[in-house]
């Protein structure tokens, strides 16, 4: 894997619109693979202005999210179509029927997985997906223990991820328990990945997804198996490394 260090969030943003940017000029036609939560907000506002100061252009691009709220409606503010649509989509030109966030609230759950899979294959398969990593981690919502064979799929939140996404919430209570979530082998399936990482919070899983074995109880340091993987870190989530 190869390791980017850069000084703070606003680097960490820079960076990774920098490379997502490429991708989108070098193939006109490229599939992201995308991300929610706090990490990749920055990186999402760099793309705006790249869109918006040198005419990035995405409208031949599609994009793929990696997971859902299950329960939760597109139109719920706290869903992550709700969350795409305000920190990209709105303010770049892609398309919307080329967007896939999966249906949280689609009548048949296992249905709705099995034709995402399905729609990332049409599509050709993921040329660069974009990751988080959680606290304790997580990739995507594969929690630890997920197989490396697993595709997308309904999955249980662990305590640790309902407890870090309850900021998000009016309490806990309402953080719902379970995710639509593309599984450790769609992840793998993409072309490229890179993965971000700030503050001192992510710096033990970091240190485990980049020196520790590749193990199920970690889900990232799966990613050692795959043959392109980028990962960018502020300071802060280095500071483990040795
Ligand atoms: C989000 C996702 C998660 C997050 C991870 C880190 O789509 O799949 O794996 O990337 O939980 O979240 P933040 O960035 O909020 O620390």
């Amino acid at each position: 894997m190869k390791l980017i260090i850069v000084k703070d969030y606003g680097e960490l943003g820079k960076k990774a619109a920098g490379l997502v940017a490429d991708e989108v000029k070098s193939n006109p036609k490229v599939v992201l693979g995308l991300a929610t939560g706090g990490t990749p907000v920055g990186m999402y506002r760099e793309l705006i202005k790249l869109h918006q100061e040198e005419s990035i252009d995405f409208s031949q691009a599609s994009s793929f999210n990696l997971d859902e709220y299950v329960g939760l409606a597109a139109t719920h503010p706290q869903s992550y179509r709700a969350y795409m649509q305000e920190n990209l989509f709105d303010h770049i030109n892609l398309p919307a029927g080329h967007t896939h966030v999966p249906t949280g609230d689609a009548a048949d759950l296992q249905q709705e997985c099995a034709s995402y899979e399905t729609a990332i294959r049409e599509a050709g398969g993921i040329d660069i997906q974009v990751l988080g990593i959680g606290n304790n981690g997580h990739i995507g919502f594969n929690e630890p223990g997920s197989s490396v064979e697993s595709t997308t799929r309904v999955v249980q939140l662990t305590e640790s991820t309902i407890e870090a996404n309850a900021r998000y919430f009016a309490s806990i209570e309402e953080v719902p328990t379970q995710a639509i979530s593309m599984g450790i082998k769609t992840i793998l399936g993409a072309k490229k990945v890179v993965l971000l990482a700030s503050g001192e919070t992510k710096a033990e899983a970091v240190r485990l997804m980049l020196e520790g074995e590749a193990t199920a109880d970690v889900p990232a340091s799966l990613l050692q198996h795959h043959p392109d993987v980028t990962v960018i870190v502020d300071e802060a989530a280095a500071s483990q490394l040795t």
